[in-house]
């Protein structure tokens, strides 16, 4: 069932201070809500909190359906137990990346909540194992080269792009969409650009050869100059055909 429920509620209690109710963490979620406009929830989504519904549940957050001038978004609700004080440097490299139009936009952020864009989609595990048409996931998976040839040269590294699971949404069939930029690490050497092409043409490159062909002697090889130089990826894109 689909509710609107006002942040005072009782019963939100459980998720805005998870997953122990703490009155003054509590309090500074609730005045940070209001302070970015937001006096709804809406209890919605896959993942259940006692009677609440929610979007998902991370190690650092819950992340909940919000309402905002009507709009429909989505907060990310520091966890009483994480291991960070504060969502305030996710909030920063979201703005950063969503210059290069990457992850989910950002509205607001301050010391616990982020509220930021809901991408309403697919995540990219179901999404690769359904039938599709060709030329439209030949053009999703360009465009997630690009967004994470972009990270790359920003130095901001995603740690969970190698097997990205829940954390590439992509939205109406369209869009692939990045998400969840707690755990990535700055100035990095690691690239990923390498660890999206490890997870598409490497752990699942039966679905792929379908619809791209390559060898995968000669893409280990680029990819290593890659990592080496970042100075080829124009030729990776050719190499696969994209
Ligand atoms: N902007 C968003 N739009 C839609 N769903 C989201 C959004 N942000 C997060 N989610 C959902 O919530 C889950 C947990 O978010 P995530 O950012 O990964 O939290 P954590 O940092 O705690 O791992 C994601 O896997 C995704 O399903
Ligand atoms: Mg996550």
């Amino acid at each position: 069932m689909v509710e609107v429920i006002k942040i005072e509620d009782e019963r939100l209690k459980v998720i805005l201070s998870y997953p122990i109710f703490k009155e003054e963490f509590y309090n500074e979620v609730l005045r940070e809500l209001r302070e970015m406009g937001i006096n709804e929830l809406i209890s919605r989504g896959r993942v259940n909190i006692g009677k609440i519904n929610v979007i998902g549940k991370g190690c650092t957050s819950i992340v909940v359906q919000g309402l905002r001038n009507n709009n429909i978004i989505a907060l990310k609700i520091l966890r009483v137990d994480s291991n960070r004080e504060s969502v305030s440097r996710e909030g920063r490299i979201l703005s950063i990346v969503n210059r290069e139009g990457i992850g989910p936009k950002l509205i607001d952020y301050k010391n616990k909540v982020i509220a930021m864009e809901y991408i309403e989609g697919e995540y990219i595990s179901n999404w690769l194992r359904r039938e599709q048409d060709n030329l439209k996931m030949r053009m999703i998976i360009k465009d997630l080269l690009e967004q994470c040839y972009k990270l790359d040269l920003l130095g901001i590294f995603h740690k969970e792009l190698s097997n990205p699971k829940t954390h590439i949404i992509i939205r109406n069939e369209e869009k692939p969409v990045i998400i969840d930029f707690e755990t990535i690490s700055l100035e990095s050497k690691n690239s990923n650009l390498s660890s999206i092409i490890g997870y598409l043409f490497f752990s699942n490159s039966k679905i792929l050869e379908k619809i791209i062909k390559w060898d995968s002697i000669k893409l280990r090889e680029l990819v290593r100059e890659y990592k080496k130089t970042r100075s080829n990826y124009n030729e990776i894109l050719r190499f696969l055909g994209l």
